[in-house]
Formats: structure tokens, C-alpha cells, sequence
């Protein structure tokens, strides 16, 4: 089985990264600690708490972690609305958030040593938080993946650098540097926008995935993602991923969701989705102009040992097939 801890600051690709893993039978999502990044901590918490019981997972605990990047609060860049899930709006749930998310890694990490994968889609604050309290953490898990970086390509929020990286370089340099010196453990697995620039759904493919949950839906609404179903759940997914569709084009791009956080999800249960290239990355924090750039030795100047697996490959179709595939299972049930 996989174990999983989800560490996600909210964001529409975040919770259809977390609808994915719910979806895998092999997979256990342990808990879901949330971090501020797209939406406050708070925000990023009760969207969690209100997704999972939707999707059937009341159980699943969900914690707030840190409410501040390591050098203190910085603005949020909204990019999927106020809310972090673009047009959609679930209701608050009641159900319970703990305070305690850094604390809720720690003790899953040493609870199953050597079994526990760990998925980063956000900043890196609450990981590096857990890599202070327990410097161990990187030899006790069984496999970390975080979508965070940009390595051979420009950023989405710097020039240099890629979103989740820049709220927080220093956490994220904590975090490699721990890597870097844990020997024997296994390698982060980074998953930046070099690969998930591509890791987009068209509007077709999300609404064959509505109508593979049996939903009824017109050619004329999937054409841009609008319109009323009756399935909340596909109904949240329709009003995220129309918001991510309409930044995506804003930006010069398709009108596609592209799904950052989803292609680090099914790599981390389908490695093979990726390609990746192993190497010692480490975070700009000085720069004038490039802080929160991630840096690859890739020809091994430096001298260090090698931290990181950088995804630069990845097999399109096999991710769209994978995610759309185990969502309509999900949605179906
Ligand atoms: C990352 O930034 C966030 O907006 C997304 O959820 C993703 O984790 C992409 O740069
Ligand atoms: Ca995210």
C-alpha cells in the first residue's frame, strides 16, 4: 500500500491532485496538511476539509500548518481566485481542522518509518518546518515528490523562478539542504514546470470525464466548461478548472487546466509518467533578480552529492489517461 501525506496550499490543480489520490485503491491518504501559499493557511484548510468530505473522505484528518513564509508574510497572488478554487465555492464544512500540520509530518514520518511518501504542492514552508523538528525526516520516508521549480525553463512567477519556490526560497533550501546531507535517503523527486507546463486537460477531456461519471452535459457548456450539473463534485471540478482555463489563456497560453500539482500526484504513484535526471539543486536567495531560482549542478561542479531526481521528461497521454481515468472512478462511485 501507499502511504501518503498531502502537503498542498489549496489551489484548484492541488485539489485535483488530492481527488487523484483518493481515487488510487493502493493509495492511503494519511492526512492533508495545508500551507499558506495560493489562499492563507486557514482558507487552504477548510476548502481541504470541505473537498474530502464531499469526496466521501470524512475520515481523511486534515491540519493548518505554517500561516507565514519563513521570512515572514509576503501577498498572495490569487492566481485561482480569492478562494483558491477559481469560480467554485463549497460550503465551510464543520468537520475538524487540526492546528498542529508540521507536527502531523513529524509523527506520521517516525509512526511508519521508511513507509510513508510524502507529496508537496505547495511552498516548502511546512516540510522545512518538519526538517527542523526532525532532521531524520528525509531518511525516514520512503519517497518524497514535490511539484516546485523550474530548471531548464523560465519561471511563473519570477523570471527565474517557479511559484511555490519563490513564496519561500529559504524553506525550500532547507529542504535540499537536508536531502543533501541525509545519506542513504532516497533522492527528492522535483516536479517543476519544465514537465507540468504540459500536464494540461483540454476542455473535451474534462468534460468526457464528467460524462464518464454518468453526468449529462452539452457540447455547447463543455466548450468552455460552464453550465449547472446535478454532482457537486463534478460541479466543483467544472468551476475550478473553467477558472484555471481562462488564467491559462489570460497568459497566452490554450484554454486548458493546466494541472501542475496533478502530474506531481501520479508520479509519485506511477513514477513512469516522468523522466528524470538526478543531480544537486540548490535555491537562489540572494539575487537581485533571481531569487527563488531553482539551480541544477548538472555537470557536477560543485562537488555536492546529489540531492534531487528532476523530472524533464514526461509522457503526456499517459498522464491525461491515468489522472482522467481513476477521477471518473472516483466520481462514478
Ligand atoms: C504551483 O503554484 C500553484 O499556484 C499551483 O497550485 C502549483 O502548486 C505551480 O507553479
Ligand atoms: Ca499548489
Amino acid at each position: 500500500r501507499t502511504r501518503l501525506v498531502i502537503d498542498t496550499d489549496g489551489g484548484v490543480d492541488d485539489a485535483v491532485a488530492l481527488l487523484y489520490a483518493l481515487a488510487r485503491p493502493e493509495v492511503d491518504v494519511l492526512a492533508v496538511t495545508c500551507v499558506v501559499g495560493n489562499v492563507d493557511v486557514e482558507r487552504a484548510a477548510r476548502t481541504i476539509r470541505a473537498l474530502l468530505d464531499l469526496a466521501g473522505a470524512k475520515d481523511t484528518p486534515v491540519a493548518t500548518g505554517t500561516a507565514q513564509p519563513l521570512r515572514g508574510a509576503r501577498a498572495l497572488n490569487r492566481w485561482y481566485g480569492d478562494h483558491g478554487t477559481g469560480y467554485a465555492k463549497l460550503a465551510d464544512s464543520t468537520g475538524p481542522v487540526d492546528p498542529h500540520g508540521v507536527e502531523t509530518i513529524v509523527r506520521l514520518a517516525r509512526q511508519h518509518p521508511g513507509e510513508l511518501n510524502l507529496l508537496a504542492l505547495g511552498p516548502l514552508t511546512n516540510v522545512a518546518a518538519a526538517v527542523l523538528v526532525e532532521p531524520e525526516l528525509p531518511r525516514l520516508l520512503r519517497s518524497a515528490v514535490v511539484m516546485g521549480g523550474a530548471y531548464t525553463v523560465p519561471g511563473n512567477e519570477g523570471a527565474r523562478s517557479e511559484f511555490n519556490i519563490d513564496v519561500d526560497p529559504e524553506a525550500a533550501r532547507i529542504v535540499l539542504q537536508a536531502w543533501e546531507h541525509a545519506d542513504g535517503a532516497i533522492p527528492l523527486t522535483l516536479v517543476g514546470l519544465d514537465v507540468t507546463q504540459q500536464a494540461s486537460l483540454s476542455t473535451s477531456d474534462v468534460a468526457s470525464l464528467i460524462r464518464a461519471a454518468g453526468v449529462e452535459y452539452s457540447e455547447e457548456d463543455a466548450a468552455t466548461l460552464s453550465g449547472e450539473v446535478a454532482h457537486p463534485l463534478c460541479q466543483f471540478l467544472l468551476d475550478g478548472l473553467r477558472h484555471a482555463c481562462e488564467s491559462a489563456e489570460r497568459t497566452g497560453g490554450e484554454y486548458a487546466a493546466v494541472l501542475h500539482d496533478a502530474l506531481a500526484a501520479v508520479a509519485l504513484v506511477e513514477p513512469q509518467v516522468i523522466s528524470t535526471r538526478a543531480t544537486t539543486v540548490d535555491v537562489e536567495i540572494a539575487g537581485t533578480l533571481t531569487r527563488g531560482e531553482t539551480v541544477a549542478d548538472w555537470f557536477g561542479t560543485w562537488g555536492r552529492r546529489p540531492n534531487a531526481e528532476v523530472a524533464l521528461g514526461c509522457d503526456v497521454d499517459h498522464f491525461r489517461n491515468q489522472l482522467t481515468a481513476s477521477l471518473a472512478k472516483l466520481l462514478s462511485s
